[in-house]
Parts: C-alpha cells; structure tokens; sequence
C-alpha cells in the first residue's frame, strides 16, 4: 500500500470590490483594449481598506473545511502559500490557525511567489506520504494590490486579491497512476533570474515594503519554456502523458503563456481551466482559485487527472499532478 495525499475539499474567498480594465484608463496610459488582448485580461478583484491576506485565507479556508465536511478540530495543519503576508512575521499560517480556533496542530508560511502554491502543496504531500500529518489544509493567499506600483502601467493592470484553500488527506492507494491523490511533483528555481521580477523593497534591505518590479518580455518567454519542461517531467515521473491529462489548471498569469505551454504541450484549450479573465494574476492564490472554480460548476470530477503548473519571482517554477 502507498499513502496518497488526496483531495478532501476545496474552497475560495474574492473580495467584493470588482475593478474592471476601463478603471486603469484613468490612472496610467493603457486601454482595455490592450490589457484584453496582451494578457487576458478583463477584470479583478481588490480586497477593501483594511482587509488583510489572512482575513482573505480565513474565508476561503471556512469555504474549504465546509466543502470536506470538516470542521478546524480535524485539521492538523495549515501551509499558507503568500508574497504579501500582514506582517513581516508571524505568519500568516499562524493568524489563520487562530482564526479558525485551531488550538492544535501548526501553521506556517510558504513565499515562492507565483509558484507558491505549488510550493506549499509538495511540502504538505511530503508531510502526508511521510506520516506526518494526516489533514492539511494548503492555501494560497494574496493582496498583490497592496505592492502596485499605480504610475507603472506595464504591471498594474496585471495583478489581484483572493485566496484559495485546498484540504488533503490521506488514503492508501496501491502505488500505480490510477490511484487518487498526488501522483508526481517537480519544483525547481534559479536565483540568477531574480531581477526578472521582485520587490524593490524589504526588511533587511531598505526597511520598506517596496513595489513590484518585472522584465514582462524576458518573464514570458521563459515561462512558457519552463512551464512545459516542469509539466513534461512531472507527467514521466508518473508514469503519465499529456493525453492522460483531464484538466490543466495553470498559474494564471497571461492568457499567452497559458496557450503557449498547453499547446506545447499538445493539450488543447479546451481542457484548459481559464479563470484570468476574471481574476487577473493573484499569485499564488491563482490556481487553487481555478481549481475552485473548476470543482464548483463540476467541470472537475472525481478521478479525473489534473495537472497544474506555476512559474514566479526567483525564478521559481513547478508542478504537480493530482488524480481527483
Ligand atoms: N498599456 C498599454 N501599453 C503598455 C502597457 C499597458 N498597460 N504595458 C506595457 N505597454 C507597452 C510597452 O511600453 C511596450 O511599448 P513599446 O513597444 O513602445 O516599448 C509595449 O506595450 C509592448 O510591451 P511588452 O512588455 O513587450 O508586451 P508583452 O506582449 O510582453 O506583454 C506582459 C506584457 C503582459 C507583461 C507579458 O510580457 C507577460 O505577461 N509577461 C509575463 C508575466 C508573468 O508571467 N509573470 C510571472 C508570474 S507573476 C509573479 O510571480 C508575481
């Protein structure tokens, strides 16, 4: 028998406030028109004043626990996968485990930027298939609003706020690709490409919490090469091809990069879950959205093999495979 984390529920919270692209025609030089056909994108959302990454966690973790069945008592940890944390520390993990009224168990934080998700899911499967924990509730949280930069029109049109929360479990499976739960993983990152994208700020440097930076151009075109290598070694690790595939749930960053890397990959558009247009990129909280998303209007189904993969800031890039 092989111990598989398994998917047990899923949930995800957005903020109210619905910023539509015209709203960014009043503050730099741009157009619906080109965010639209550059990106994808058509409109995101902005947590209000005062409104936290944790207070966004939290709701979407109660979506989680109430889609599983569960209540906070089950869970033996939470890995919350964010950029834009309430504070320098303590975590965010932490606030959400206090939230909650976890009196149990741990919490803590996961920072690979847009691939943090990805991140923190590997690190919650290791924990499982190792006999660590048995419930964790993996989260992917962000207030990417918060580090706009509101003059730089190459990049704040790009970003939102929102939150995703996924339960894994655990289930003996019998070690082949039919079973459920996570069947493969691969993460990878290289710290020469930092100046790609980053904040021009931080505690040990400038003290401040600093702005996003990003080379758009260069980022695009080693997204959708690296994006394909990590999706290709992580099918073969499980014994998998890209026809196995139900469903690909990206990091949804650029409409292009995500039909660039599908394509590649020889999966067509429509087995592709597209929440960018809705969303714009919220990071790390993206594909636990669209995996949300895709589960609530029961396009996701039980059984069905998905395959998401991420790409951020370090660089830093992965991707797992998840049988539902
Ligand atoms: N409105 C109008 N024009 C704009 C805007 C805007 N909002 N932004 C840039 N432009 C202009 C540029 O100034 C440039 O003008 P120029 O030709 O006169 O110099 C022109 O549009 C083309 O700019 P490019 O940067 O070459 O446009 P591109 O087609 O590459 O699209 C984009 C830009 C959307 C940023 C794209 O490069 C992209 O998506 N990159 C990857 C982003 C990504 O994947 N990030 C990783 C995850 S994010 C994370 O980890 C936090």
């Amino acid at each position: 028998m092989t111990r598989r984390a398994v998917p047990l529920g899923i949930g995800h919270y957005l903020p109210d406030r619905i910023v539509p692209n015209a709203y960014f025609e009043t503050l730099v030089d741009t157009s619906d028109e080109w965010i639209r056909t550059r990106s994808g994108i058509e409109q995101r959302h902005f947590a209000a004043d005062g409104q936290t990454t944790s207070d966004l966690a939290t709701r979407a973790a109660r979506a989680a626990l109430d889609n599983a069945g569960l209540t906070a008592d089950d869970i033996d940890g939470i890995i919350v996968a964010t950029s834009t944390p309430d504070l320098t520390f303590p975590s965010v993990g932490t606030i959400v485990q206090a939230n909650l009224g976890m009196t149990r168990g741990f919490g803590f934080d996961v920072q690979a930027v847009c691939a943090g998700f990805v991140f923190g899911l590997c690190n919650a499967n290791a924990m499982i298939v190792s006999g660590q924990a048995d419930r964790l509730l993996v989260i992917g949280a962000e207030t990417f609003s918060r580090i706009m930069d509101w003059t730089d029109r190459s990049t704040c049109v790009l970003f939102g706020d929102g939150a995703g929360a996924l339960i894994l479990g655990v289930e003996d499976g019998v070690g082949t690709s039919q079973d459920r739960g996570i069947l493969a993983t691969d993460l990878n990152s290289d710290g020469r490409y930092r100046d790609m994208l980053y904040v021009d700020g931080g505690v040990s440097s400038t003290g401040t919490v600093g702005k996003l930076r990003m080379q758009g151009n260069p980022l695009f075109r080693q997204a959708v090469e690296k994006l394909t290598q990590t999706a290709d070694t992580t099918l073969a690790r499980a014994g998998l091809s890209a026809d196995d595939v139900a469903w690909i749930v990206p990091h949804q960053a650029n409409i292009r990069i995500i039909q660039g890397t599908a394509k590649k990959m020889g999966v067509p558009m429509d087995r592709v879950i597209l929440t960018v247009q809705d969303h714009g990129n919220t990071s790390a909280a993206s594909i636990p959205l669209a995996l949300s998303v895709g589960v609530a209007d029961g396009r996701i189904k039980r059984g069905d093999l998905v395959l998401s993969e991420a790409i951020g800031g370090g660089l830093a890039w992965g991707s797992v495979a998840i049988r539902w």
